[in-house]
């Protein structure tokens, strides 16, 4: 485990989440901003760089599980992302359609981003999101978080107007 919340448990995903992870990625509403759902080489691709990411940097996408029913519901985590140039800690998250509305995404963001401040000692944290997407903007905004700039991001041969939210870890 990595991670504990008042109601869940943020903890590194393995092979054995595949199946949990083809829910959430092959789920054209959650992968809306990613501009649709995943085949099963692109799920695996993105577990396999989560674990690299895991190796690499300590941290990346973790498995969040509701500490009630042990069932993982979504991803919530940090990676550094690039952005206007540069690479910045992103806090992201995805969750299963069927645990949407309950705050366990704002609840997720808050303990990556406090994790983010107390143990990797970042001054910033961010979030990089599509302009379009407001449940993942409330969850910014939820998190502390404004927004600080507009660029366009290049995804899978599309031009789309994303926007930069962060917060600055108070010294
Ligand atoms: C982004 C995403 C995780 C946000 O999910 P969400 O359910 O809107 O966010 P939360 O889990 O924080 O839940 C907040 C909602 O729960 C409600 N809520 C209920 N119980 C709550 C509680 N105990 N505490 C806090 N909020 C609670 C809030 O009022 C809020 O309501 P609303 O949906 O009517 O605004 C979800 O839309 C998603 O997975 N989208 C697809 C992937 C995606 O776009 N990811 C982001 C890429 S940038």
């Amino acid at each position: 485990m990595v991670l504990e919340t008042q109601r869940l448990v943020l903890r590194e995903m393995t092979q054995a989440d595949f199946p949990t992870l083809c829910k959430i990625l092959q789920d054209d509403d959650v992968m809306y901003a990613y501009d649709g759902a995943f085949s099963f080489d692109e799920v695996q691709g993105w577990l396999d760089r989560q674990i690299e990411r895991y190796k690499e940097f300590g941290f990346g996408l973790w498995a969040v599980v509701l500490k009630e029913t042990g069932i993982m519901i979504g991803q919530c985590g940090l990676s550094m992302q690039d952005c206007n140039n540069d690479k910045v800690l992103e806090v992201g998250y995805l969750f299963q359609k069927e645990h949407w509305h309950h705050g366990y995404a704002s609840e997720a963001a808050i303990a990556c981003k406090e994790y983010a401040f107390d143990k990797l000692d970042a001054k910033e944290v961010y979030s990089i999101i599509r302009d379009t997407n407001i449940p993942s903007q409330n969850v910014a905004i939820r998190n502390g978080m404004t927004c600080v700039d507009k660029f366009i991001k290049h995804y899978r041969g599309i031009d789309m107007p994303h926007l930069l939210f962060s917060v600055k870890k108070i010294l």
